[in-house]
């Protein structure tokens, strides 16, 4: 087992996985980022260019630390070239035979002491650590959205993931500087099983015309939220949000997570939230993007 973590890759470079590298990168580690093709892996420099490039104009970084940052991360579109790293994070889809064969993959190109790491939201991590030979080297790591910013991240253990594999996660997050909580592999393991009937909830008040979006979203603001349910859903993603609820629902039977019926429509129309530019609100309208 690596002792100590000097290279880390991340094998999909979406809004999550860039944001991961970002700041695996920003914590001086050595980052492999890998995506399917020349265009995804395009995209991907984009997100890390963007979400560095905004923290300068905001002060937060130099133009030279924004490039070292960007340095520190290789691009490329080959699995070998994540041979020899100590720990592997993958983010691809929420699909569990695409990441099953992704983890097939790894097993077949990291190195037999490597660590392989799913960022799953809502699969389980067992499912996806029996695609390899080595599942008690797999563990979940699974950051929140934007993960740049956001402090919480779960460690997930199977009931076969060696102490060892779980413990070079754990030294990682916290090298991070975020917060780590671990938990067993349970669907939507602590954060989203607590969220996702709050969330749902406020889909299905929308739906019924309880009350307006704008007025669901400012309710739960003045709380001292910093975003309302119908603006976070947009920003985490309504596909997201259905298979989450959709995941916790098949576990539990918990009816607070049946999915609300618009959830299901938005997502079959293609209206995934800020990704798609259009959700619950639409990042058309220079209002709702503000507010957003
Ligand atoms: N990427 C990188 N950095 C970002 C960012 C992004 N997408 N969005 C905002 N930021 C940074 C800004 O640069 C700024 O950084 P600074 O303080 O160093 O200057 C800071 O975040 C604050 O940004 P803004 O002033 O532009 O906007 P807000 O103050 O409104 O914050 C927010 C934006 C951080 C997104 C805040 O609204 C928030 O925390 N929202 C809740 C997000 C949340 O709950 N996420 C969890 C979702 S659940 C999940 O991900 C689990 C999954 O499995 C579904």
């Amino acid at each position: 087992m690596a002792a100590s973590l000097n290279k880390v890759g991340v094998v999909g470079l979406g809004t999550m996985g860039a944001g991961i590298a970002e700041v695996l990168a920003r914590s001086g580690l050595d980052v492999i980022g890998v995506e399917v093709g020349d265009e995804a892996l395009k995209r991907g420099r984009g997100h890390l260019e963007n979400s560095t490039g905004r923290a300068v104009k905001r002060g937060k970084l130099s133009a030279e630390e924004q490039q070292a940052i960007l340095d520190r991360i290789t691009l490329s579109t080959s699995f070998g070239a994540l041979s020899d790293c100590d720990l592997v994070i993958e983010a691809v889809p929420e699909q569990l035979q695409l990441k099953r064969r992704v983890f097939e993959q790894l097993d077949e190109v990291c190195r037999a002491d490597a660590v392989l790491a799913t960022n799953t939201s809502s699969l389980s991590v067992t499912e996806i650590a029996v695609s390899t030979n080595r599942p008690e080297q797999v563990v979940g790591v699974h950051f929140f959205n934007p993960a740049p910013v956001m402090k919480l991240v779960e460690i997930i253990h199977s009931v076969l993931t060696r102490p060892e594999a779980l413990s070079v996660v754990q030294g990682l997050v916290e090298r991070l500087g975020k917060v780590g909580v671990t938990v067993g592999d349970r669907a939507g393991f602590i954060a989203n099983r607590l969220l996702f009937g709050y969330l749902n909830q406020a889909a299905a008040m929308y739906d019924a015309g309880h009350a307006s979006r704008e007025d669901i979203d400012a309710a739960m603001k003045a709380t001292g939220l910093p975003m309302g349910p119908l603006t976070l859903m947009d920003l985490i993603g309504l596909d997201v949000s259905l298979e989450v609820c959709e995941a916790i629902y098949r576990e539990t039977r918990d009816r607070r997570h049946a999915p609300a019926p618009i959830l299901r429509q938005m997502v079959t129309a293609g209206l995934l939230g800020r990704k798609t530019g259009r959700g619950f609100y639409s990042y058309d309208e220079p209002a709702a993007a503000a507010e957003a």
